[in-house]
């Protein structure tokens, strides 16, 4: 944590004046160790909650405004709306997030009565892929649930944040992200069947190696649009398929029955992306087991394979995140690395022998300086706990 909460306290009573009556409260980001686009195509996931995220600090108001002032937006200065004009706009900026958590709220019935005063301070490094919206939005939802004082599971608040992205942000994500950011645990990744939201903790114990976040500093445009379309393409296979299978979701197949009947899909875009949704859904099953029976090497090796599949047949991947990833093949001590998240740059998640951890990070950030001409940044990363007060 950069600031601390007296600092935070201290910067809500210069912007907002007085912070008596604040509670404060943290939403982490995540890190998807493996399955990814699985969770909107009735897949597996297996992300685990970073002690990196997002701060909120409320205090009720007595009328119907509500004031937003971001610490990593400061130049924005105070954004203020009311709780009678909760629609999405561009110049709302940053704030479209918790001010369509608020707009949430209200449809699914949950009576916001007076606006609030709110304070943002985040430390997800930003456009990296770790979910710093998806913090916001959960980190908004507990605040609302506690401050308004509504009962509202921790789940219920991750389906809030993705409701809230897709119908007043325009993102049709899955619910990974909103989902480990509610409910990670310390030490442990999230095994969660999207299709229907069961999950298991597992505790990762790795005594001999690290997971280091590595990020490309690239965001490539269009993201929004190009992963809308991902999860169209999977939407048309499911359909061709459907008329020869008896079945609800992508993640329903295994791969034998996929090439079985693969020739239903008829457009060879959507063929790839599907065959990439089935095979990484498997794949993440499979590196559940293989991580509960301290077959470390096998969940290196897919987690490799899905970096593979995520850049020729789902094409979410990029020339610097490419370059990340097979610079760390090449390096003994390296057990797996791939892209991770959403894609189109961002960050690549890999398993690193602890002595291998220096060479990693010396041998990559030079070899993608020199491929790239961009500077790359490491996270030695520790697994934190959800949503939370902290106050
Ligand atoms: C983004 C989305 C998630 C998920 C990943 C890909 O992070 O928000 O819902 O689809 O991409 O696995």
């Amino acid at each position: 944590m950069a600031l601390s909460i007296h600092e935070l306290k201290d910067t809500f009573t210069q912007v907002f004046g007085g912070s008596d009556d604040v509670k404060v409260y943290f939403a982490p980001g995540r890190v998807n160790l493996i399955g990814e686009h699985t969770d909107y195509n009735g897949g597996h996931v297996f992300p685990c909650a970073l002690t990196i995220g997002t701060y909120g600090l409320i205090r009720k108001r007595e009328d119907r405004t509500i004031r937003f002032y971001s610490i990593n937006f400061d130049k924005m200065g105070i954004v203020t709306t009311s709780l009678d004009d909760l629609t999405p706009s561009k110049q709302a900026g940053w704030t479209n997030y918790p001010k369509g958590v608020f707009w949430t709220f209200e449809k699914r019935g949950y009576h916001i009565p007076t606006g609030a005063d709110i304070l943002i301070y985040g430390d997800i490094p930003a456009g990296s892929g770790l979910s710093s919206s998806a913090s916001l939005e959960v980190l908004t939802g507990i605040m609302l649930r506690d401050t308004y004082g509504f009962d509202i599971s921790m789940t219920d608040l991750a389906l809030i944040g993705q409701y809230s992205e897709n119908n007043f942000n325009g993102m049709n994500c899955g619910i990974m992200d909103q989902f480990a950011s509610a409910n990670g645990k310390k030490d442990c990744a999230i095994f969660l069947d999207t299709a229907t939201l069961d999950f298991e903790y597992a505790p990762i114990k790795l005594p001999t190696a690290k997971i280091v976040i590595t990020n490309s500093n690239v965001k490539h445009s269009l993201v929004g649009s190009a992963y809308n379309d991902r999860r169209r393409e999977c939407e048309t296979a499911l359909k061709n398929l459907q008329t020869v299978c008896d079945i609800k979701t992508l993640g329903d197949l295994t791969e034998a029955e996929f090439e079985a009947h693969k020739d239903v899909i008829s457009d060879p875009i959507c063929l790839k992306r599907a065959k990439h949704a089935v095979y990484e859904n498997q794949r993440t099953i499979r590196a559940v087991s293989a991580l509960k029976e301290n077959n470390i090497e096998e969940f290196g090796r897919l987690m490799n394979e899905t970096h593979v599949s995520l850049r020729d047949d789902f094409e979410v991947s990029c020339k610097e995140t490419d370059v990340l990833a097979e610079l760390a093949w090449s390096i003994p001590g390296v057990i797996g690395s791939r892209i991770t998240g959403g894609g189109f740059g961002g960050c690549t998640v890999s398993i690193v022998k602890n002595e291998s951890v220096d060479t990693f990070i010396e041998t990559v950030k030079k070899g993608y300086k020199e491929q790239t001409g961009l500077d790359a940044d490491f996270y030695v990363v520790d697994i934190g706990d959800g949503a939370r007060e902290l106050s």
